[in-house]
């Protein structure tokens, strides 16, 4: 049979096709993202289970005739998975899992067929990574021995999708997108173009048989997933595991979600035998601090839906340099910057000769704007050497001008400061107005309008 053969150009950053080469993609703008790509018009060398996938006799239908009998999700009992889910795995989706290598991917993910296992569904692992034995020893080391659990070492898709079609799984594992390659491709294995085949081939035989597939990409020093448009828009649900991974703690988040909500994430740490949900994450980022001393304080962000309380610490010492060095540690570094800024010009507290150091205790990374008040006052504590009350939290934007503003899901922090035994929240004086104080009866509210405010605040306590 003459197959036909054309090139064609695919960019690594943003897809974009061109019949062309080019130094720079005319899509995205980057340069040198354009890579070859050899394509066979012959559609049958994908082999007959792939072909089989092409829904070519589907047709419209109405959406009131289109039953759903809600059992279409599978729960798996591990609450911090199954509620960025939105309550289990949809029969017949694509997850995505991203992450740096090392996080914990594979080792969530075989925790994660044994809890499907454990109820008598099958599942299908397919590693292009590792061994059947090293996944067994990674397996001995999770107490993970599933009847039900198959281990696959390869890393053809087409290979892969045949043994799944055989074998009937009710999840269907491939680790990782970047080691698999299917026929008619002619890239290297981790190529755009293997990627997005690999992962078009997996979506249509998750469509088509209703076998959710769970693929691991690991992301490239970008942060992003190799690809990353490309494998973002064809799968269903993509979560990021993040971490430091000096530290124990890991942060499960949904950047996509086409049947929950991007807002939930799930936390863990990674003890000797696999990732265990966290279940009081306040408990769990406070359980290490002692009484307080200058610069620390305690920041209620939110992770996802739920408020957590972290410790945050600043340090200034006098400098010896001619720049002085500012270095944040699970801290934005301009954010830092920008509230030293707002704290000389406002409210006349220089760092101009100190070196401040901000870190974020536990590895967690904070991103949320109500932790400025926070640690506007632990650097303003550490400046002058005096504590902060150890019962004193502060919740509040810093703008520019100084003021205090509003933020998010008050009342939730709120509530979880008190219940965790804090005695006094310094909060925005404008949201004082849509507070009930009854609701916080070991609680006094205490409302700042500018950053000034709230270091009288302090003073007035224990500073
Ligand atoms: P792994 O799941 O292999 O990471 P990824 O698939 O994202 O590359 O996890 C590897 C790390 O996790 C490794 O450094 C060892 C650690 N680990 C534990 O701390 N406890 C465990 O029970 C397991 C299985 C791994
Ligand atoms: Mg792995």
């Amino acid at each position: 049979m003459s197959s036909k053969v054309h090139t064609k150009y695919i960019c690594s950053n943003c897809g974009a096709e061109t019949l062309k080469w080019m130094g720079r993609c005319p899509q995205c703008g980057e340069w040198n993202t354009l890579e070859e790509r050899v394509e066979t018009m012959a559609p049958k060398s994908l082999g007959p289970s792939l072909s089989a996938n092409l829904q070519s006799n589907a047709k419209p239908q109405k959406l009131s005739a289109i039953h759903f009998n809600g059992d279409k999700r599978i729960l798996l009992h591990m609450n911090e998975v199954d509620r960025p889910l939105g309550g289990g795995i949809v029969k017949g989706s694509v997850i995505l899992w991203g992450g740096e290598p090392g996080i914990g991917k594979s080792t969530l993910i075989l925790q994660i067929c044994h809890a499907m296992a454990s109820q008598g569904e099958r599942v299908l692992y397919c590693s292009g990574e590792e061994s059947e034995i090293q996944v067994k020893l990674r397996a001995e080391r999770l107490h993970v021995n599933d009847e039900n659990c198959y281990i696959y070492a390869g890393s053809s898709i087409d290979g892969i999708l045949q043994e799944a079609e055989n074998l009937k799984p009710s999840m269907l594992v491939i680790d990782s997108i970047q080691t698999m390659y299917i026929s008619g491709v002619y890239s290297p294995m981790g190529s755009p173009a293997q990627i997005r085949d690999c992962t078009s081939a997996l979506v249509r035989f998750a469509k088509r048989t209703n076998i959710s597939v769970m693929i691991v990409g690991h992301v490239t020093k970008e942060g992003n997933l190799a690809g990353p448009r490309i494998l973002e828009h064809m799968v269903d649900v993509v979560f990021y595991l993040e971490g430091d991974r000096s530290y124990q703690f890991r942060v499960l988040r949904t950047v996509k979600n086409r049947f929950g909500s991007t807002a939930e994430s799930g936390l863990f740490v990674m003890e000797g035998n696999g990732l265990k949900g966290i279940e009081d994450p306040s408990k769990y980022m406070l359980r290490n601090r002692s009484e307080s001393a200058p610069g620390s304080m305690v920041v209620a962000c939110m992770e996802g839906l739920r408020p957590v309380l972290v410790e945050m610490q600043a340090l200034t010492v006098h400098s010896v340099l001619a720049i002085p060095r500012r270095i944040a540690a699970g801290y934005d570094y301009n954010r830092m910057n920008l509230l030293i800024a707002v704290l000389e010009k406002r409210a006349g507290y220089f760092f101009g000769n100190l070196d401040v150091y901000v870190n974020i205790v536990g590895g967690i990374a904070l991103r949320d704007t109500a932790c400025d008040l926070s640690v506007c006052l632990s650097m303003v504590s550490s400046l002058l050497d005096r504590p902060v009350s150890d019962k004193l939290i502060a919740i509040g934007e810093v703008g520019l001008g100084g003021e205090v503003r509003s933020v998010p899901n008050l009342e939730q922090r709120l509530h979880e400061a008190e219940r965790i035994g804090f005695e006094r929240a310094v909060i925005p004086k404008h949201s004082l107005n849509h507070l009930n104080p009854a609701d916080y009866p070991g609680m006094q509210l205490v409302g700042a309008a500018y950053i000034t405010d709230a270091i009288n605040a302090l003073k007035s306590d224990r500073l």
